[in-house]
């Protein structure tokens, strides 16, 4: 690809990668809110936290979701509806009267960033050539750690600026109504690009409109017209010409799904279960126990964050390079050491005034483990697993796979975050080494079960899948392989 065509298709991956911006912003910026809003509404610590929490239910089913409406209408309006759902939810947490109105809205704001996660990861790999996929899936989740990174700032900023969260800043409003406000600018950002943005040519090929899908492929890529045809012509060929997709698509010899959505529902649940979120989401608690002031605590998460978007930096020249197995067993690696250590380093933690607090080594200890944690994980399993779920799966199944793939890791996401307080306090070093053994299981599955996709044609991942679908018995595309040999290779020249 020259290089005007791949300036183009970088800013179209770009743009599409704002929803995860929205994602990582909706998810961090209740931290510098939540506390106000308990105030304000007098709210018993279980309403607090299932303030914060719905939202991660909301975007389970906004991903379950957000695949097969999208196979209907196609992935740029469920982008359109991205961007109108969550400034509906923006506007609607701003001006909240109680927690249960303010939980509705966090509900329709999770709906958003739950299709949002199922959608981008799709897009981008169905837009993008074979070999700059890795690195353009990945933007996914660079928007992901900026969108948390400048929400965190935000809410810093903000609180300063007014002397507190629950103070009143302009118009009368108090400040954590404006941090919520503030989403209207992502929301409204992205519901422009959305309208104009290409539709994804394998979407359109599925929806069998072969003569914009050469169009769209050829004003992107700049290939010639032979070439595209090419392509487009394999592209149909790896989807049924018999039928749309459908759950039944899903359906194979292990309890009841082919093996291959089971590896991306297994990866999806992993990447929560590792406990990251307990990072992002209660990393105050965790620094004030390594002997961080309160201030200091809150300084602390913002360094976090901003370690975890240089780190995605190098992970996204990585991806392409290394590929993808590769990263995912260095992180589990990481993971599984830097978790064990905070596991041992809570076993010598005294309890003072309710909180762990930790002797001498064991505090520098723990929080070089908790950021050797962060860097882990944001250079393997944060942005790979977005890479693989847009990529693992053949055109005919992708938006339902990546959407239940996705809803999973919502759900898990879920679990982990509501049960942490009630798990940390029972005890830190189990919670730490239930962790620690999540992350050396997943060291296990990747090493025997996740496939390596580096430079592989979105058409060649049907071979799998179709084998799987003949043992259990199934029926497989009309058509024959769509992945031929020249297909593939004008993919992989892109
Ligand atoms: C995960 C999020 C997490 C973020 C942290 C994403 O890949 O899905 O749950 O908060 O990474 O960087």
């Amino acid at each position: 690809m020259d290089r005007r065509h791949t300036t183009r298709v970088v800013l179209i991956s770009i743009g599409a990668a704002v929803g995860g911006f929205i994602f990582g912003f909706d998810s961090s910026v209740i931290n510098g809110a939540i506390n106000a809003v308990t105030d304000q509404f007098a709210l018993s610590a279980a309403v607090t936290g299932f303030v914060v929490a719905i939202s991660l239910l909301g975007a389970a089913v906004g991903a379950w979701f957000g695949g097969p409406v999208a196979n209907k209408w196609g992935r740029t309006r469920v982008m359109l509806l991205v961007g109108i759902l969550f400034l509906a939810g923006s506007v609607g947490s701003a001006f909240a009267f109680s927690a249960w109105d303010l939980a509705a809205w966090r509900v329709i704001g999770g709906l958003s960033i739950g299709a949002a996660s199922a959608i981008v990861p799709s897009y981008i790999s169905e837009i993008s050539p074979a070999k700059l996929r890795g690195r353009l899936t990945s933007l996914q989740q660079m928007a992901i750690v900026l969108g948390i990174f400048v929400a965190l700032l935000m809410d810093d900023v903000l609180t300063g600026a007014s002397g507190g969260a629950g103070a009143e800043f302009w118009w009368g409003l108090e400040t954590w109504r404006w941090m919520f406000l503030a989403g209207v600018v992502p929301a409204v950002v992205y519901g422009a690009l959305a309208l104009r943005l290409p539709e994804s040519p394998r979407m359109l090929v599925s929806n069998g409109d072969s003569d914009k899908a050469i169009e769209v492929l050829k004003h992107v890529h700049g290939r010639s017209e032979s070439e595209t045809k090419t392509l487009v012509d394999s592209i149909r060929k790896s989807i049924r010409s018999d039928s749309k997709p459908s759950f039944k698509d899903l359906r194979g010899g292990t309890l009841g799904l082919v093996p291959i959505v089971w590896v991306g529902v297994i990866i999806a649940a992993f990447q929560q279960l590792v406990g990251i979120n307990v990072i992002f989401y209660y990393s105050n608690s965790l620094w004030r126990s390594v002997g961080f002031s309160a201030d200091f605590a809150s300084n602390a998460s913002v360094i976090t964050a901003i370690t975890n978007v240089v780190i995605t930096v190098v992970a996204i020249f990585l991806i392409d390079k290394l590929g993808r197995r590769p990263l995912l067993l260095i992180g589990s690696s990481g993971m599984t050491i830097s978790l064990v250590l905070m596991a041992i380093s809570f076993t010598q933690a005294s309890i003072v005034n309710g909180q762990p607090e930790l002797p001498e080594p064991w505090g520098p200890v723990a929080l070089v483990a908790a950021n050797a944690f962060v860097v882990s994980f944001a250079v393997s399993w944060g942005p790979v697993m977005w890479t693989l779920l847009g990529e693992m799966f053949p055109n005919q199944i992708r938006g339902l796979a990546v959407g239940i793939a996705t809803a999973v890791n919502w759900l898990a996401n879920f679990a982990v975050t509501v049960t942490f307080p009630a798990l940390s306090q029972m005890s830190l070093p189990f919670t730490y080494s239930m962790y620690a053994f999540f992350a050396l299981a997943s060291l296990v599955f990747v090493f025997f079960k996740v496939p390596e996709t580096k430079n592989i044609p979105l058409e060649k991942m049907s071979d799998r899948y179709k084998r799987e679908r003949r043992k259990a018995g199934k029926s497989t595309s009309g058509s024959s392989d769509g992945s031929s040999g020249s297909s593939g290779k004008a993919e992989a020249r892109g």
